[in-house]
């Protein structure tokens, strides 16, 4: 008995008695209605309005309210059903409703376009390969059961570029590379003993004010600067070592067009036996030409900070206006890059050196700072915001 003959006949008269025997008989009109379907979107019509007309019918067979073969499982199926079965056949019926939806003309339509696209490319290929009649259905079948057509073109995805930021932060690195430095890097979640205590700023001090920042608990806050790195690098590797710490710094500062609560910083530090301020100079003088082109010359002057002695600032002649006076250097024609100093002997005994055989400097910097300089950015902001616009011209 056909399946459209069942659809006259009760449940009853068909002996289906129990749920197996009711999700039996769905189950056969579930794989029809799939079929014919499947028949209809993937024949080729003869045109548009064959197609459309062969829709339509296909539609009025299984949807038209009067006689269509929904109405008919509803009428002779779910209506007359026993009471035990009423609840198995309505939610047969309801999951059969679901998948017909995909009969209204609409839907079928809108599949044929996608499946006659593959369609043809399974013919295309068994011509170019100029397969057998027989073999080469195998291919048509399978690419045309396939609803995607590998013939169109993909979705290409544009590649990304690197950030200012990470740009700038490498083309530092690469200087010191140069010279002999290597990359270390350390906890930006770190405890107060070596954001603060052996970089020799005690609790009572007041220069823990100028590092004001985020604290987890009592002992552990964001890191406010790379030069705790210092630390858990001259514990790890000893004397001599000559290391560039770059990496990511919080302080508690409300965003504007300069600060920003996470910021960048790079830090460098060089231990060995007889080193001396001129070491540090050399090495600095010579980081602001490769960095800031060979014109450039440096100042050095008197400043503070508890973890060296004696501590200087850097200024650079600023490479905008080449030191005339400009927006970018407030008309000074000089521009601070960074604070250094001879590293305090009090620091190389917390990193476990003994500051009578060795000596060292450090210094650190801001990396934002150098990419609004390079780039002539006037809004730190910019930096955080991903906005393509930005960040799609580097
Ligand atoms: N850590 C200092 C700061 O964040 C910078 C610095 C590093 C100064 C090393 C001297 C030596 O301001």
């Amino acid at each position: 008995m056909s399946f459209d003959e069942k659809l006259t006949k009760t449940l009853e008269a068909l002996g289906a008695k129990d749920e197996a025997s009711v999700r039996a008989l769905f189950n056969e009109v579930w794989d029809a209605l799939e079929n014919e379907k499947r028949t209809l979107v993937s024949t080729p019509a003869a045109n548009d309005a064959d197609r459309m007309e062969r829709a339509k019918a296909l539609r009025d067979r299984w949807l038209s309210r009067r006689n269509g073969l929904l109405a008919q499982v509803d009428e002779h199926w779910l209506k007359p059903a026993s009471r035990e079965l009423k609840p198995i056949v309505g939610r047969e019926f309801n999951q059969l409703r679901q998948l017909a939806k995909g009969l209204e003309v609409e839907e079928l339509i809108k599949s044929v376009r996608v499946e006659s696209g593959s369609a043809v490319v399974g013919r295309d290929l068994n011509d170019r390969e100029g397969l057998g009649a027989g073999k080469g259905k195998g291919i048509t079948q399978a690419v045309e059961a396939m609803s995607l057509d590998p013939t169109l073109p993909g979705n290409r995805r544009s590649l990304g570029s690197i950030h200012p930021i990470t740009r700038v932060q490498r083309e530092i690195e690469e200087i010191f590379i140069t010279l002999g430095f290597w990359i270390e890097s350390g906890p930006e979640i770190e405890s107060v003993y070596y954001n603060f205590d052996a970089l020799n700023i005690p609790e009572s001090h007041p220069a823990r004010d100028d590092w004001d920042t985020f604290y987890i608990d009592p002992q552990t806050v964001l890191r406010t600067h790379t030069s705790p790195v210092q630390i858990h690098a001259m514990k790890k590797y000893g004397a001599p070592l000559h290391i560039l710490i770059p990496g990511k710094c919080y302080r508690r500062d409300n965003p504007d067009a300069t600060h920003s609560p996470m910021f960048h910083q790079i830090e460098g530090m060089a231990i060995d036996q007889n080193v001396t301020f001129a070491d540090l100079k050399g090495t600095l003088v010579f980081f602001a030409k490769r960095f800031f082109g060979d014109k450039t010359r440096t100042s050095f002057h008197p400043s503070f900070f508890p973890f060296t002695e004696p501590s200087g600032e850097v200024a650079v002649s600023c490479p905008i206006c080449d030191g005339q006076g400009c927006r970018t250097c407030k008309q000074s024609g000089w521009i601070e890059v960074m604070g250094c100093g001879m590293v305090h002997p009090e620091v190389l005994r917390h990193g476990g050196i003994d500051p009578d055989r060795y000596s060292g400097w450090a210094f650190g910097l801001g990396v934002e700072r150098y990419a609004m300089m390079k780039y002539g950015i006037h809004d730190i902001q910019l930096f955080y915001q991903s906005d393509l616009r930005f960040l799609e011209q580097f």
